[in-house]
């Protein structure tokens, strides 16, 4: 019987083109750009433009992924989009982005697991696949958080920024995809990351707005000790039920949160800097859309090739973590363009495996 594997064949990653800077945040509230470079790494983020919403960064972020794979969007069976911040409570806006995209022939499926999301919707999408249930599937992490940030809470407005990532995962019957994984919830945690409304415990009321509860909330300690444990130990794991050690890993990616969480992971896993993706000074911190990002950055840079293996890990709101390791396959790994329309551009129609066999990517 054939096995299914899924193979990236396609990436890309949208920010939205009004950067703001620490010293722009510092005009609104008493901060310093020192301390938000100090204590996070963070230089600028990508704030949406007020008639933008999370759907069109999906849609953007969506589209090149596709383009890169050469994919055509009525050839994708499952629309997976990894958000909390979604355009409306309902309809799900993984359905707007499935429409948006021309993706007739797609199911769609929002995952709300927070920055955690994308690892999350990477497992399911991979597991879709291995059953033989779908061919092919696109995968988007996305935010819009600068809507939802009180931009008089010093503690977390500075930290977040908007933007999305894409990737496109397609069958093939070679060896890749997801090795091994861990999802992990730990739900007594809820209250330290939260928007406590609107939803079914607190409706939109007059107190609501009065008390600014439809804001985002953080105990920025607690989640950075839970984030630093998390994101050491859950790596550790999945590399250790893949029978691998840090040198057979040729990338982590691990959640843009804080440079320092980052920093101190790499150093217990006494992991080589250059094989660490850090883009957090760039966008602050995107939510579920920072390792997509973080992953299409890389690809383009060329730091990671076809049968290469990445480290993916995040943490976050529930609180929730998520680990995987995952094998790239026959991957098309096009140099970057550098032109305006570079993602606009159709990707080529076969590429070159790992051991050199030319395989076509269109199924
Ligand atoms: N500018 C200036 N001073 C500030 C700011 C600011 N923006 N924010 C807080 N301070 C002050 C505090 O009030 C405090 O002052 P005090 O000592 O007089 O009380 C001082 O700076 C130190 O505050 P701490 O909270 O101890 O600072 P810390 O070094 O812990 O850094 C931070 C705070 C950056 C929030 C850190 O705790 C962190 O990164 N936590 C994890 C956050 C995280 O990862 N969240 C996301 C996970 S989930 C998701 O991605 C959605």
């Amino acid at each position: 019987m054939t096995r299914h594997y899924s193979s990236l064949v396609g990436w890309g990653h949208y920010a939205p083109e009004n950067v703001v800077t620490n010293d722009d945040l510092s005009e609104i509230v008493d901060t310093t750009d020192e301390w938000i470079r100090a204590r996070s790494g963070i230089e600028r983020r990508h704030f949406v433009s007020p008639d933008q919403a999370t759907s069109d960064l999906c849609i953007e972020a969506g589209r090149r992924a596709l383009d890169r794979a050469g994919v055509a969007p009525e050839d994708v069976g499952l629309v997976l989009v990894a958000t909390s911040s979604p355009d409306y409570l309902t309809p799900p806006v993984s359905s707007q982005v499935q429409h948006g995209l021309g993706c007739a022939n797609a199911g769609a499926m929002t995952l709300v697991v927070g920055c955690t999301g994308f690892v999350y919707g990477l497992v399911t999408a991979d597991q879709f696949i291995q059953t033989g249930a779908y061919e092919t599937i696109l995968l988007i992490g996305a935010e819009v958080i600068s809507k939802n940030l009180d931009m008089t809470d010093r503690t977390t407005c500075v930290l977040f920024g908007d933007g999305a990532g894409a990737v496109v995962l397609q069958a093939t019957d070679r060896p890749c995809g997801v090795r091994s994984f861990e999802l992990g919830s730990d739900g007594s945690q809820a209250e330290a990351l939260i928007a406590p409304s609107p939803g079914t415990r607190n409706p939109v009321s007059q107190y609501a707005i009065d008390h600014r509860t439809h804001y985002l909330r953080m105990d920025g300690r607690a989640v950075f000790k839970f984030a630093t444990r998390a994101m050491t130990e859950s790596l550790q794991r999945v590399m250790d039920k893949a029978a691998l050690g840090v040198d057979d890993v040729d990338l982590f990616i691990p959640h843009q949160a804080n440079a320092r969480i980052i920093e101190y992971a790499a150093e217990q896993l006494q992991l080589p800097p250059e094989k660490v993706v850090m883009n957090v000074a760039e966008y602050g911190n995107t939510s579920a859309a920072t390792i997509p990002i973080a992953l299409s950055e890389a690809l383009d840079a060329g730091r990671a090739e076809a049968g290469g293996t990445l480290a993916m890990v995040g943490f976050g709101a529930g609180l929730t973590w998520a680990a995987c390791l995952f094998d790239l396959g026959p991957l098309a790994l096009a140099p970057p363009d550098s032109g305006a329309d570079r993602d606009r551009q159709p990707a080529p129609e076969s590429v070159i495996d790992d051991r050199g066999v030319v395989e076509g990517l269109i199924a």
